[in-house]
Parts: structure tokens; sequence; C-alpha cells
């Protein structure tokens, strides 16, 4: 079953962009790399705070399972080596005379590979798992229903484009760019969109998140007062937006004559 947002934002604009499907060579799983890097460098903050504040006791009581959500997971690798960071560090801190058992939600579009998610599960793993579909800008699980909600490179992938970025007789027209660019006044709008998006994700976790519980969210950023122009992810953005740019004036015979291989007749 979807969730209320993810079913009210397909039908408005059927639009939900999961990551590339497990077939072929441009898939997520082959191309995660980076995401995976950035998990590394902060599992160990994760584990530590887990282990210097974490009730685990107290949480779980009385049924004695502990709830984790990774939402936005696609469908791996990255899910299931942050998933079992996260419950080896719980499990360290377990009383060795009670029996733990975890459960583990995968959330994402419900347009995410989920099949290949379940079919590439760990044969090793010590939760159980269930796939979650939907937004995670709406309410996805009970009310105080997890102990631990992770959200790993997901938080820029807004709920929709500003309108008005798209709109040619508006003063923040993008003139079809995927980037904000030089422009403050484009900027701006995709930050009211984030800061709306935000809002929402944190008031549907505020709910289902038991107190006293975890969240551990990893967002791409930049500094306040950066130099966005010497930034890599945005001066990568910059170079994939101008291409795809060129690729779309070209039309559909850039498809058939450069991408896929096929010599131009
Ligand atoms: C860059 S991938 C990150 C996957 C994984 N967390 C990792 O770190 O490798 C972003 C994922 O977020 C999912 N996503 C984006 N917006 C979402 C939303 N509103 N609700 C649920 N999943 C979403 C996408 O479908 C995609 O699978």
């Amino acid at each position: 079953m979807e969730n209320k947002a993810d079913t009210k934002k397909g039908s408005s604009s059927n639009k939900l962009f999961p990551m590339a499907h497990a077939e072929g060579p441009y898939n997520y799983a082959k191309n995660s790399n980076y995401q995976k890097t950035g998990w590394d460098l902060i599992k160990r903050l994760t584990s530590e705070e887990i282990s210097k504040k974490l009730d685990v006791e107290h949480l779980i009581s009385p049924g004695n399972v502990f709830r984790i959500a990774d939402m936005g997971c696609s469908f791996g690798p990255n899910t299931f080596f942050a998933v079992q960071d996260i419950v080896e560090a719980v499990k360290s801190k377990q009383n060795q005379s009670k029996h733990m058992e975890f459960q583990v939600f995968f959330n994402d579009h419900s347009a995410n590979d989920f099949n290949t998610l379940f079919r590439t599960l760990p044969s090793e793993r010590s939760y159980f798992a269930a796939g979650v579909p939907g937004s995670f800008y709406g309410s996805l699980f009970p009310k105080a229903s997890l102990h631990f909600a992770l959200s790993s490179y997901t938080m820029h992938w807004m709920s929709k484009i500003p309108r008005q970025v798209q709109d040619q007789s508006s003063s923040v027209w993008n003139k079809g760019r995927i980037f904000y660019g030089s422009s403050k006044k484009v900027e701006e709008a995709y930050a009211a969109q984030f800061a709306n998006d935000f809002e929402s994700f944190l008031r549907a976790r505020a709910e289902e998140v038991v107190p006293g519980g975890f969240m551990t969210l990893l967002i791409p950023g930049t500094q306040n007062g950066a130099n966005l122009l010497k930034c890599t992810s945005v001066a990568i953005s910059e170079l994939l937006g101008s291409s795809l740019m060129d690729m779309a004036k070209e039309g559909p015979s850039y498809r058939r004559t450069r991408v896929w291989g096929s010599r131009p007749s």
C-alpha cells in the first residue's frame, strides 16, 4: 500500500524518480560508491552517539524489538551496510541477559526496485526485513513505532521543482537549467522548497520515532558563504546540466547517434 503523500504526488504529476533498476550497467548498485564513502565517514559518529546516548533497555521494553527504518534506501548495497552497522552498534549496548530482536523497514518510492532489494538481502542478516513504499515527506509508520530513523543522501531530492522556476513568464524562470547557477532568486525558490519539504519530513518523523529514539540524516550541502563555483558538486552539476541541455536541444537523434553508440546514417 502506498502512503498518502506518494499517491497524491503520483496522481498529480505521475512523476516519481527512483534510481535506475538493477538490469543494465548504469544501475544504482553499481554506481553508488560516492554515497557509500559518505556513510563510511559518519558511521563511527553514529556508533559513538548510540554508545553514549541510546537507552536501549528502556526503549524496547516491553516487546524487546528494536525497529529501524532506512528512508530512501534505493535497492542496495549501501542500505545493507548502513543497517548492519546500526544493528551492531545497538547490539553492543544490549544487556546480554535479554534477547533483543531487530526489525528493519526499507522505505523508498513505490517505483523503487524493491524486487532486487529483497532478492539481494544479506543471507546472514540478524534482522527481520520489510518494505515500506511511499514518500518520506508524508507519514509512513504508526505513531511512536520506530527507534531509529536513517536517511542518507536523500534530502536533496525535493518533492517537486518549484513552480516559478519552470514558468517562462516568471522573473524566477531558470531557463530550462537543472541547476540554480548564479541566480539568487532561483536559489531562494529552491531553498524555500527544501525548507518546506524538510519540515514535512521532520513533522512526520516526530510522530513516528519514539521519545529517546535516534535519527541519522546524511545530507549533501555546502558551507554558508562558500564560493560555490569552487565546490566540486556544484561544478559537476553545472557541467552535467549544460550537457543535458545540449542533448535536449539536439532531440531524439542524440540518443540514437551518441548515447547508444550506433552510427549516424
Ligand atoms: C541517492 S539515493 C540514496 C540511496 C541510499 N540511501 C544510499 O545512501 O545509497 C536517493 C534515494 O532516495 C529516494 N527518494 C527520494 N525522494 C524520496 C521520497 N520522497 N520518499 C522516499 N524515497 C525517496 C530515491 O528514490 C532514491 O532511491
